[in-house]
């Protein structure tokens, strides 16, 4: 029994991140904690935001089409990848029409298009597309599920953005501020007597940077919130993906976002790393391991809730899932009380 058995049981925990170096396992983690919540009884969402969606070959079923489908084999378990293309499609035309809008309300004789490809075109543009769509099953889903898992390689991103909101926030109020007073003038003027915040409404783009901001704020609330929000970061017994991981905790903390604690994925187990038969190749894998074991030990130590050992083979199709859920709850490695770490 572990830590994260304890937090995982927490019922008021709606919402997990998994986060990490590329390719250290956090699709497969994100998808054994899914799979936990799911066997316990649990209406679970496993969303995967990524440009390149693994859900399917993970499961080894078809789970494209960007709608929440059931996966085979998983009472309770729902899964969607999200179409990313059709989504930067339908933000940008967004994008352009509120702009439309805005001008023509304005009174500005220019044209959009210019404007539209500098907006759509940013490379920020496809992350801030994903990050909306985030939010909207943050927002969207938590009536029908009990448990949300997000699979996404953009939580660096996510967290920036949850960050940025805030400041966002800060600024549009100040927007909000200059308009009541600009508005008033004219309000004054010309003798009308409406409120003048239904007159900032009436323009167009203030609405919607309005309304941006108040989902923005919820969104925020809640995945601040450590008793509805938890982002797990996973990371090997290697130096780089360790690097990340530190920086990852330290960035997250700076944002207030809540820290679930950290998966060390792909142990070696002694057995193989010290059997006598063991390649050359093997025994040295195992040696630097320890190594970086010590090092995560001594330097997140007190984060770590789970550790899952290295399979035989890539983890496939829903009894690896399975398996990998329980092992997330109940393995140990079998060298750790060996371990020198000084405190
Ligand atoms: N403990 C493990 N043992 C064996 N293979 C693993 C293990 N964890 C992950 N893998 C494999 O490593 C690859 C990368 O894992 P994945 O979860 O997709 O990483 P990420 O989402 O961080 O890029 C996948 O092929 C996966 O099956
Ligand atoms: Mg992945």
């Amino acid at each position: 029994m572990n830590r994260l058995r304890d937090i995982l049981s927490k019922k008021t925990l709606r919402y997990m991140f998994t986060g990490g170096k590329g390719g250290v396992g956090k699709t497969v983690v994100a998808a054994g904690l899914a799979y936990y919540f799911a066997s316990s009884g649990e209406k679970t969402l496993l969303a995967s935001l990524n440009p390149v969606h693994s859900l399917s070959s993970l499961f080894a079923q078809d789970l494209t089409g960007g709608v929440i489908k059931r996966v085979e084999g998983v009472e309770n378990l729902y899964a969607i990848e999200v179409e990313i293309d059709d989504i930067v499609e339908r933000y940008k035309e967004n994008i352009a029409r509120r702009l439309k809008e805005f001008l023509k309300w304005a009174d500005i004789p220019l044209d959009p298009k210019p404007f539209i490809e500098i907006a759509t075109t940013n490379p920020a543009f496809q992350e801030s597309a994903m990050f909306d769509k985030m939010m909207d099953i943050v927002l969207q889903e938590a009536q029908n599920f009990d448990r949300i898992v997000f699979d996404t390689a953009a939580v660096a991103n996510a967290v920036r953005l949850i960050g940025l909101s805030k400041i966002y926030g800060l600024w549009l109020a100040r927007m909000i501020k200059s308009r009541k007073e600009a508005l008033s003038l004219r309000v004054q003027l010309s003798f009308r007597k409406e409120k003048v915040m239904e007159e900032i409404k009436k323009d167009p783009l203030m609405a919607d940077l309005i309304s941006m901001n108040e989902k923005f704020s919820k969104v925020r609330k809640i995945l601040t919130n450590s008793e509805e929000t938890a982002f797990f970061f996973v990371t090997l017994p290697l130096s780089l993906p360790i690097a990340v991981v530190k920086r990852f905790i330290n960035m997250v903390r700076a944002y207030d976002i809540p820290v679930g604690g950290v998966v060390v994925n792909q142990i070696i187990e002694r057995k193989l790393g010290e059997a006598e038969d063991a390649t050359a190749y093997i025994k040295n894998k195992y040696r630097e391991q320890l190594h970086y074991m010590e090092i995560i030990e001594r330097d997140l130590g007190s984060l770590v809730v789970a550790y899952l050992p290295m399979y035989p083979r890539e983890v496939v199709g829903v009894e690896m899932v399975a398996k990998l859920a329980e092992d997330l709850l109940e393995y140990k490695p079998d060298f750790l009380e060996e371990l020198r770490v000084e405190a």
